[in-house]
């Protein structure tokens, strides 16, 4: 048995009041808090082993590499990866936006004719199509959708069910053979829902397209790996899993990695570089990696890693169900409308919701009021919310250190909103 209680006091920001009321977080899929562990191997790692990496002929930059790599190793075994030497999965980029970004500039690259016949694979040109989901975070549709206008290739989208599920009832007829390219979200970051993968996934393959997950608001909650799922490539951030900001990872598949040309230029990811002629650009992940890296950061999402493993996904994911059971009694509520999924049944603890004839941002004061913290806006998922009729909402959304107490304070709250704005 996990003592969940126990883990919430890990937390020390969460050890404090707001407004005179002691603070309920249920913003995690914003940003998630920070365990002791992972403040501390941050600032440890300044404190004892500061180096650049991969560079040096000191012991510190020697143990600044050890730090950096043996981190990555233990993101790769969160999510399934490959970590032996010369075999990595995981490139360290900036966030789950910079990982995204890389690819699409990547394949921008490819369609120039950049990184010779293996890179052929990315190139796009008029005729072809790159499809993402409506559920996308705008770190997915904006990025891919560039790549449509400089590529000339045709832009198109997997609509929601009536609740919000990505659809794949007719993967057929918007998965096609002039399909280069899917990305999709892996849980919905307004809706909650857990996107079907698998048949997205297996249609994308069979059309010879490349598939990229979007694991930002998956990682952090389930069990998830990579190479059970046959994605191609998958991105996602530190900060929501516990790690620090600034930091993020992208997943690909060795022989994607191998063949991807680079999108960023600079120190420490080239083997010889010329004034008359082409450099030579170094293996994954180096190739990827251009520049000072964020190696306090990644140090400290490898322990946010291992931290994560140590409590056992499964027992993280049995948690928070017992949460989003509390947080889908929103729904219950007179003129409360949920946007998504009303059954706890392969979602997450993230519940938007509409109050009708509430503005979500007086909807946030007033929670905020009572020491509640949650999120209004559109989340940076405009068709989503326009797909419910809507421009913005409110969105609880649960870490491992909420408790069903903390779930039940906002459903309270939110039962005295129509009455004081007087809509009822
Ligand atoms: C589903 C999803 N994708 C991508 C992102 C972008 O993450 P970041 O802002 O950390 O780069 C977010 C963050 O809100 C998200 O929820």
């Amino acid at each position: 048995m996990v003592d969940f209680k126990a883990i919430r006091d890990e937390f020390p920001i969460l050890d404090q009041e707001i407004h005179g009321h002691p603070l309920v977080y249920l913003d995690s899929a914003a940003t998630s808090q920070k365990p002791e562990c992972v403040i501390d191997a941050e600032a440890n790692f300044y404190r004892t082993i500061n180096a650049g990496v991969h560079r040096g002929a000191h012991e510190l930059a020697a143990r600044s590499t050890v730090a950096f790599e043996e981190a990555r190793a233990k993101v790769a075994k969160l999510v399934g990866a490959n970590a032996e030497e010369g075999q990595e999965e995981i490139v360290v980029t900036g966030g789950a936006t910079a990982g995204l970004n890389l690819l699409a500039t990547a394949f921008g690259n490819a369609s120039l004719g950049r990184g010779g016949e293996a890179a052929k694979r990315f190139a796009l040109k008029p005729g072809d199509e790159i499809v993402v989901s409506r559920a996308e975070h705008h770190s997915v549709l904006l990025p891919f959708q560039e790549l449509a206008y400089r590529t000339g290739a045709t832009f198109k989208w997997i609509d929601l069910t009536e609740d919000g599920r990505v659809r794949t009832d007719n993967l057929d007829e918007v998965i096609t053979e002039r399909t280069k390219v899917v990305a999709v979200t892996h849980v919905g970051n307004t809706t909650g829902a857990i996107t079907n993968v698998a048949p997205i996934i297996k249609r994308a393959h069979e059309v010879g397209a490349v598939f990229i997950l979007d694991a930002c608001q998956s990682v952090p909650h389930l069990k998830v790996d990579f190479h059970a799922l046959d994605v191609d490539f998958a991105a996602w951030s530190a900060h929501k899993m516990y790690g620090p900001t600034g930091v993020g990872f992208l997943y690909g598949k060795r022989d994607m990695l191998e063949a991807l040309p680079p999108a960023n230029f600079g120190g420490s990811m080239v083997e010889l570089a010329y004034m008359d002629h082409e450099a030579q650009y170094m293996a994954p992940p180096a190739r990827f990696e251009a520049g000072t890296q964020p190696v306090a950061q990644v140090v400290a999402a490898g322990v946010a890693a291992e931290w994560m493993m140590h409590i056992g996904l499964e027992n993280i994911e049995a948690h928070e169900r017992t949460i989003t059971d509390e947080l889908l009694k929103l729904g219950d509520i007179e003129g409360i409308r949920i946007l998504g999924p009303r059954e706890n049944k392969d979602r997450i603890g993230t519940v938007a919701f509409d109050v009708a004839g509430v503005h979500p941002h007086d909807v946030g004061q007033y929670i905020d009021a009572q020491g509640i913290a949650i999120r209004v806006g559109h989340h940076c998922a405009q068709p989503v919310h326009r797909h419910f009729g809507l421009y913005a909402s409110n969105r609880a959304s649960s870490g491992v250190y909420n408790s069903v107490d903390d779930a039940k304070a906002l459903v309270d709250a939110a039962k005295g909103i129509r009455k004081f704005f007087e809509v009822e």
